[in-house]
């Protein structure tokens, strides 16, 4: 249903995702798992996540799978390890995760533990909490037995000791970025899954959008779910991907979603940001959607057995 039509129903407020899409949509994506993932790493991530739904995983083992490929490989410099250091020459890591019924954990600023997507699992699942920060977020994790580990490689320290010569300031966007996962299993339940080393060289202390539920991911399994990647300081202010979810609660398509929580930032920035932003998103009926704000982005697309990269244009 197009927003239009929706919307010329006069419903206000929360409406049934049933009236929105149609029950015979939801019934026709069973059996038909979905793993939505960002950038062209999300291919090895998507094909990890799909290997634990056919083991009769869940979405949410097959989110959490499918980050810790990109968090383990060292050649991709914005997530876990060999991810790109503070200006200081830390690797700071955030990471989240939210599943089927809600629930969600986070860990922010963590370091020396190569998998904080599995530490923000822990944070849902074993904690009272929702989110856990630095020190303690690494002792939370030392705790369960998570190996401690030099996250910096020979080339990000390099890169980092190269850096340091000139400080260039850079944007997330010059090292890739962000990897979120999104899945929609077999039962047509959703979970999401979102990690990264943040911006380069980004002052310490530095949290992005990643381990903030609402911004860096957000999971509402009666409509759908949303990921983001880019510069995430102008995620968080607005809300990123919690507003993707809510319009398409209101009717919106998924690529309209999209643009339009897009549209909010090029708005606040006079129609020209210098920086990129990209959201992907899945809706209940198995429709999926995304848009980036500037050059280009691409997203992995797992479905029917095709795991493949999608490359999109910016809105401007
Ligand atoms: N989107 C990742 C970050 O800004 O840290």
């Amino acid at each position: 249903m197009k927003r239009r039509d929706f919307l010329k129903t006069g419903a206000i407020g929360i409406t049934a995702p049933s009236a929105i899409f149609g029950d015979s949509n939801i019934i026709a994506n069973k059996n038909n798992p979905i793993i939505l993932s960002t950038y062209n790493h999300g291919l090895p991530a998507n094909d990890a996540a799909w290997e634990t739904l056919v083991n009769g995983g869940n979405a949410m083992d097959a989110a959490e799978a499918g980050a810790r490929v990109t968090e383990a490989d060292p050649t991709i410099t914005s997530v876990g390890f060999g991810g790109l250091p503070d200006e200081q020459g830390n690797v700071t890591l955030d990471a989240c995760v939210m599943d089927s019924s809600g629930n969600a954990g986070s860990v922010a600023f963590l370091q020396n533990i190569k998998h904080p997507v599995s530490v923000a699992r822990k944070v849902m699942e074993d904690t009272k909490h929702v989110m856990l920060v630095g020190e303690g977020a690494r002792q939370f994790a030392v705790s369960l037995g998570f190996e401690e580990m030099d996250l910096l490689t020979v080339e990000s320290r390099q890169a980092w000791e190269e850096w340091e010569k000139n400080r260039r300031e850079m944007t997330p966007h010059e090292t890739h970025d962000t990897i979120s996962v999104l899945v929609q299993d077999k039962n047509g339940d959703f979970a999401g899954a979102c990690t990264t080393s943040g911006w380069a060289y980004k002052l310490h202390g530095r949290v992005g959008d990643s381990p903030i539920i609402g911004a860096g991911l957000f999971v509402d399994n009666e409509i759908g779910c949303a990921a983001a990647t880019g510069l995430g300081e102008e995620v968080i202010k607005t809300t990123g991907s919690f507003l993707v979810v809510e319009l398409m609660r209101q009717g919106y398509d998924p690529t309209v979603a999209c643009e339009e929580a897009l549209n909010r930032i090029i708005k606040a920035h006079n129609g020209t940001p210098d920086f990129q932003i990209g959201y992907i998103a899945i809706r209940k009926d198995g429709q999926i959607g995304s848009a980036c704000l500037k050059w280009s982005f691409e997203y992995a697309l797992a479905r029917g057995g095709v795991n493949k990269l999608h490359k999109i244009n910016g809105m401007i």
